[in-house]
């Protein structure tokens, strides 16, 4: 039933429980190592998260601090369930009167692999009828409920026998930053890009170059990283913030915190651009522009509209791990792909001749047009971009003459 200790003192941040940290597939042993980095245990590694352990105001430093993940979720509860009977009566014991305010407002999502049930949303609704049943029982009243994922969230995962019970503490995707308000044609994901930012192994101090950089997600999230700009800063709300037992204090400690750690690191900045932005379309540049400045980070870009052969590459010698990368179109239409040939081959004479001595990097969904850039990739990095298996291509680019920043 309810796990280790009271619903209270699991609220108020004095008890651990279970933390599964969810993110989309290939993305697992990267949010690993930002727990890591942050100190907390890695308990399991599973297909699309990670479970560690922490208190309920650990999940508040995870969801300011982590980049690759989508959702921290914090274990109220687990059971045996056969029935959609079993599963109210059991979601019944718990004392959600003490979790959920009577006038707040609470969503259930729940992810069901069993034969009991075949339709997530009579699961839901159980669960839902489960909550404010016992709140209204337990309080007179009870509070609102429905789809909107911004307030009070609970996530029920049933598989086989086993059920789980956890409060959603982030609601919205953590992976919406709160920068991208103009999101330009076919954006990466930010929390894809800071995972193919960390497969870069980029030192954060060597120059990045950006080419192709549409709303800018690839040069903010690399300068975001390279400043040590905790990636929810901008965020005004969490799910968390909706619970009852919510300390107001403990998160403005928090964020206040990353806030001067923040202005230690642009204090100690001295290159004048830690990365370079190119894009052909005036609309792309006016919007990754647009995108940094809301970010905090613009004045640490050089923006450039340009074909991207036509980019000003800084000298590789400026840095001991410097890095090229672009996400370039991968025609999912008819058509479209005959055209981007040429494209890709050029990105590929792009590297040989203007990148020596960078790491160059090619985020693509189409392998056939990857062969056209002509180069041998050392590495491949397997991702997802939303349903489409993609590759992170890895170039080390030794050779060719390259124009040098500034001449
Ligand atoms: C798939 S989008 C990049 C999206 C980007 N990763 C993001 O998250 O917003 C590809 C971009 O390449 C740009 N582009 C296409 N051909 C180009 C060229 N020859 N030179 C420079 N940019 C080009 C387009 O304007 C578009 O913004």
């Amino acid at each position: 039933m309810a796990i280790h200790s009271s619903d209270t003192e699991l609220l108020n941040g004095t008890a651990k429980s279970r933390i599964l940290v969810t993110c989309p597939k290939q993305i697992p042993p990267y949010l690993a190592q930002e727990l890591e980095a942050l100190d907390f245990p890695i308990a399991e590694i599973a297909p699309a998260g990670v479970f560690t352990s922490g208190t309920m105001h650990d999940c508040y430093k995870l969801n300011l601090h982590l980049r690759t993940g989508h959702r921290v979720l914090f274990q109220l509860a687990r059971f045996y369930v056969r029935t959609p009977d079993d599963l109210y009566k059991s979601l019944s014991k718990i004392a959600w009167e003490d979790i959920i305010p009577t006038d707040g407002y609470v969503s259930v999502i729940s992810s069901v692999e069993t034969e009991a049930i075949s339709n997530t949303m009579f699961a839901n609704v159980k669960c839902k009828d489960a909550i404010v049943d016992r709140i209204r029982a337990k309080c007179g009243s009870r509070p609102d409920s429905g789809s909107d994922t911004s307030k009070a969230v609970v996530f029920v995962y049933w598989k086989g026998l086993h059920c789980n019970v956890y409060l959603d503490t982030s609601g919205e995707s953590l992976s919406k930053r709160g920068y991208r308000s103009m999101p330009g044609q076919a954006p990466m994901r930010e929390s894809l890009v800071a995972a193919t930012l960390m497969a870069t192994k980029w030192d954060r101090t060597s120059p990045f170059v950006n080419l192709m950089c549409g709303s800018g997600t690839i040069a903010i999230e690399a300068a975001l990283m390279a400043l040590g700009q905790a990636p929810a800063l901008l965020r005004e709300n969490f799910s968390f913030m909706h619970l009852c037992g919510y300390s107001p204090t403990t998160w403005v400690n928090l964020r206040d915190e990353a806030r001067a750690m923040l202005s230690r690191s642009k204090a100690a900045q001295n290159q004048p651009f830690l990365v370079t932005a190119s894009d052909i379309s005036s609309a792309s540049i006016a919007a990754a522009e647009h995108n940094a400045k809301a970010a905090g980070v613009a004045e640490y870009i050089r923006f450039q509209r340009c074909d991207f052969a036509e980019t000003e590459v800084p000298s590789a010698s400026d840095g001991a791990s410097p890095v090229v990368m672009l996400n370039p179109e991968y025609g999912e239409r008819m058509g479209e792909e005959a055209k981007l040939e040429d494209t890709y081959k050029r990105i590929g004479d792009f590297f040989k001749q203007q990148c020596g001595g960078y790491r160059g990097y090619v985020f693509t969904g189409n392998m056939h047009l990857a062969k056209k850039i002509g180069l041998k990739a050392s590495r491949r990095h397997e991702f997802y971009n939303a349903d489409i298996e993609c590759r992170l291509l890895e170039y080390e680019l030794y050779s060719g003459t390259r124009r040098v920043f500034g001449e």
